[in-house]
């Protein structure tokens, strides 16, 4: 026999072991071929061969056994060097998108209100007269619609400027009692630091039967929606007007900045204006055919709510899509 022991040992990949091991222990094999060269060994001598053949056999395949063991431990710590994954290197994370301040802050007013068992409902952004002035006791001779001038239409339509409608339109298709906030985009013929064409609104009614809904109510649950978005704030009612309420409160709350010292963002005054509220004008109820019925209506500007809640100085900003700004509220 060739020195199979030296050819074994020499191998330097698993793929030539392999090679060896078919020509040594093959069916076709130098091994096999010994066994069967034994028929002309004479008889005397076979059993002393068949001895020695064996023992060989048995040190071949130690050695083979040993030389795969080698090389396998070899192949492994080689595929460990080539794929090991260097955990420390920096990769940029992938970015992601997140709700627009302005969307978020609608959100957590909505999630308020719903708590309390507020329905949410909306409407359409193309609005008739009918719902967005009239039946909101504002006609077309009063001087109040000049606050809320807007986009119209060739056919009489109009860019809605408040959410109202939508009170009316759900007063309409329903019976008291109801409760509803209507949240949505809104327009208005307005451009400068605080006021932009295009901007959110959140609006809140409560209707039921005569007596049952109160302006203490109403009072009570603004007091208690301001608070849990600005913490621990003072809240006064001033008497105002609207066309759709009477009587009617403009809501303020003590300047966060200032915490009410006075300062340049609430104007030296120590207070911040934020909710427009009152009783449900009794004239509301007659264009909607309801009777012996009281309510409470408030409304909001959710990015005055927003720039508050952020301290963003320019309402405008929030319109301009500016990653920089957008990029520090995910
Ligand atoms: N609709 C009013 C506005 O847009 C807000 C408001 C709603 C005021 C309900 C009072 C009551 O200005």
């Amino acid at each position: 026999m060739e020195n199979w022991i030296e050819k074994i040992e020499s191998a330097r990949t698993l793929d030539e072991l392999e090679s060896i091991r078919i020509a040594l222990f093959g069916k076709k094999g130098a091994l096999s071929k010994a066994f069967a060269d034994m028929k002309n060994v004479p008889p005397e001598e076979k059993p002393k061969v068949a001895k020695e053949l064996n023992l060989l056999k048995q040190s071949l395949t130690r050695a083979f056994e040993e030389k795969r063991g080698e090389l396998e431990a070899r192949a492994l710590e080689e595929r460990l060097r080539e794929e090991a994954l260097d955990v420390s290197l920096y990769t940029p994370r992938p970015e992601s998108g997140a709700l627009h301040p302005v969307m978020a802050t609608m959100d957590r007013i909505i999630e308020y209100f719903a708590s309390l068992n507020f329905s949410v409902e909306s409407g359409p952004l193309v609005e008739d007269e009918f719902h967005n002035f009239e039946a909101l006791n504002l006609p077309d001779y009063h001087p109040a619609r000049d606050m809320q001038d807007t986009f119209y239409f060739k056919d009489g339509k109009l860019l809605r400027t408040h959410t109202s409608p939508v009170q009316i339109r759900t007063m309409m298709a329903q019976k008291p009692p109801i409760r509803m906030i209507s949240p949505g985009a809104v327009f208005r013929r307005d451009f400068d630091l605080t006021h932009t064409p295009q901007f959110h609104q959140v609006e809140g009614l409560m209707v039921d039967e005569e007596g049952k809904v109160s302006f203490a109510n109403l009072k009570w649950i603004l007091e208690d929606f301001l608070h849990t978005m600005f913490g621990d704030v003072d809240v006064r009612f001033r008497p105002s007007f609207f066309p759709f309420t009477e009587p009617s409160a403009e809501v303020d709350i003590s300047c966060i900045f200032c915490k009410g010292k006075g300062c340049r963002v609430c104007s030296h005054t120590g207070w911040l204006e934020v909710l427009g509220c009152g009783m449900v004008d009794p004239n509301v109820f007659k264009a909607v055919g309801y009777e012996n019925v009281s309510g409470y209506a408030f409304g909001l500007g959710v990015e005055r709510f927003a720039m508050l809640l952020h301290r963003i100085p320019d309402l405008r900003s929030l319109f301009e899509g500016d990653l920089r700004l957008l990029e520090q509220f995910q």
